[in-house]
């Protein structure tokens, strides 16, 4: 369970908006549920908009009422959808997007979504004044200022469900598999799985990868009798088809490892309940925060407590993936 702050209400707020954007997650919908029936319970309407900021520039949205996210905390996806919004990254677009919110009254805008969303969110209440609330909603848990992020437990637990199956063929035919797993710029799903799925290797996009070594590693496991079998965890990376030419290479060094690329499945499904708690509690908060005077900030949790981050945080630091981390997991497989 988290800490919460405690917030005195400041502001008269009369509306809020909240989107979801980028890449969906699971747990999103309970955070715009967290949001909604928090604000509603402040006496404050809340407009709910579609697709991002893709859908603010198009001013589509509605206003919510209780009734509008029940049944919603169990689903996975975004009921409000999502986009990855080209456009709004120039400043002429935030201002115009801006002038809609303000049309309609709107007092505070909050963003569900990764690093770019929260960018976007920041670049908006810097250029326009506009208040502006984040909250981090990605799978790939690589946003600074929070040590978690909605969607992430839940996609861990996915793709550890499918690496459990996986690993049953590979011990029938002492086969080794590379499953690849999400992360573009970060091997935080690849480093979780790989420890709770007691992976033989682990590759992630923060560390140089060692191809000599990997073969190596795995011929000798077979020469010495143990470990013909395994799983082999990969980060997709930047760029598209490593796993692919990972295994083309280790076919060179003469193994014969399959591929499995789980790709948005770890995206989609009902949430877990650890991601359902952090979501409503983030939605919740985000609102409280909004009534306390607060702007440009990220709601997120650190240390078991629910902090705030100022938004341009996130411009200049990375979350960085612990070392320590991929050491216990090679530890652990000897
Ligand atoms: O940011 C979340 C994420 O799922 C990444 O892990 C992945 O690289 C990317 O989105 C895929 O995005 P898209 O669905 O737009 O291809």
């Amino acid at each position: 369970m988290y800490e919460l702050p405690v917030l005195e209400p400041k502001l008269p707020l009369k509306a809020l908006a909240v989107m979801t954007s980028g890449g969906d997650a699971p747990g999103m919908n309970a955070a715009i549920r967290g949001v909604v029936r928090t604000a509603l319970n402040h006496g404050i309407e809340v407009y709910g908009i579609k697709r991002g900021f893709s859908g603010l520039l198009e001013d589509d949205m509605q206003l919510l009422d209780s009734q509008s996210v029940s049944n919603i905390v169990q689903r996975g996806g975004t009921f409000l959808k999502s986009d990855r919004c080209e456009a709004f990254k120039q400043p002429e677009v935030r201002a115009k997007t801006a002038q809609i919110l303000r049309q309609k009254s709107i007092d505070g805008l909050v963003v569900i979504g990764g690093d770019g969303s929260l960018t976007g969110a920041h670049l908006l209440e810097e250029e326009t004044g506009f208040a502006t609330i984040g909250i981090p909603g990605t799978i790939d848990n690589d946003i600074f200022g929070s040590d978690d992020t909605i969607g992430f437990d839940t996609a861990v637990n996915t793709a550890l469900d499918a690496i459990d199956r996986i690993r049953d063929t590979a011990h029938s035919h002492e086969r080794h598999f590379l499953v690849e797993v999400m992360g573009r710029n970060s091997g935080f799903i690849a480093t979780h799985v790989g420890i709770a799925a007691g992976a033989e290797m682990i590759v992630v996009p923060e560390h140089a990868l060692d191809l000599e070594a990997l073969s190596l590693q795995l011929a000798s496991s077979r020469v010495a009798g143990h470990g013909s079998s395994g799983i082999i965890v990969v980060a997709e990376g930047k760029i598209p088809g490593l796993t692919g030419r990972l295994a083309e290479q280790l076919r060179i060094h003469g193994q014969k490892p399959h591929v499995c690329i789980l790709g948005h499945i770890q995206r989609g499904g009902s949430p877990t309940g650890h991601d359902r708690v952090l979501a409503s509690c983030l939605g919740a908060m985000a609102v409280k925060y909004l009534l306390a005077g607060y702007s440009d900030i990220m709601v997120g949790v650190r240390d078991g407590r629910i902090v705030d981050t100022p938004l341009d945080d996130l411009l200049r630091y990375r979350k960085g993936l612990d070392p320590e981390l991929l050491n216990i997991a090679l530890q652990l497989h000897r």
